[in-house]
């Protein structure tokens, strides 16, 4: 099974996927990926942010032979994956989060807008496979990664899609 792990930047992908890396997981950040495959070419000089193709990157996988494991990144579930697990984080504690990497506030705002609006979990909901979400807000790596291994487990109930809603932070950063 190929796993996408997904997520507004700051809900903590990266820190869960190196958990799941050293129990011996299959793991690829799909920043890696495009790296490794020159598909970091065209820098929105705007959006300090690169725009990756999605075909190409589906190539680079193809190309990669990775079979099973996790995809990391905020692109991940736009590919072509069995199951998309989507962190979350509440808007302020992101903005905390990406401040705290001294992200430029404007991209802070971008991203905390993001994660009020569900961006993210709804291109994950409108590719048809499972779809799960944690809400990280409050928990360490180590709970976010807990919560991955239960939805593996069979935990569907709690992390079912949609029991998260930050819509009415959307206001504030918009
Ligand atoms: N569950 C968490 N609780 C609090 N801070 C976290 C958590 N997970 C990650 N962080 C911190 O938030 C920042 C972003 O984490 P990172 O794993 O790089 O996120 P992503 O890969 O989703 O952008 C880092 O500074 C990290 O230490
Ligand atoms: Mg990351």
């Amino acid at each position: 099974m190929l796993i996408a792990l997904t997520g507004t930047p700051g809900t903590g992908k990266s820190s869960v996927a190196l958990r799941l890396q050293a129990r011996g997981w299959n793991v690829l950040e799909v920043n890696d990926l495009a790296k490794k495959h020159g598909l970091l070419r065209s820098k929105d000089p705007a959006r300090d942010s690169y725009d990756l193709d999605l075909d190409e990157l589906q190539a680079a996988l193809g190309e990669e032979g990775f079979g099973e494991g996790v995809l990391v990144g905020h692109l991940s579930h736009l590919l072509d994956v069995d199951m998309v697990i989507v962190l979350r984080c509440h808007p302020d504690v992101l903005a905390k989060r990406l401040e705290g990497r001294k992200w430029a506030r404007v991209k802070v705002r971008e991203n905390a807008l993001a994660e009020s609006l569900d961006i993210i979990l709804a291109e994950a909901a409108d590719t048809g496979v499972p779809v799960f979400e944690i809400d990280t807000t409050d928990m360490l790596a180590p709970d976010a990664e807990r919560a991955v291994l239960d939805i593996l487990d069979g935990e569907k109930e709690k992390y079912a899609m949609g029991n998260i809603d930050w819509s009415e932070e959307a206001l504030r950063w918009s």
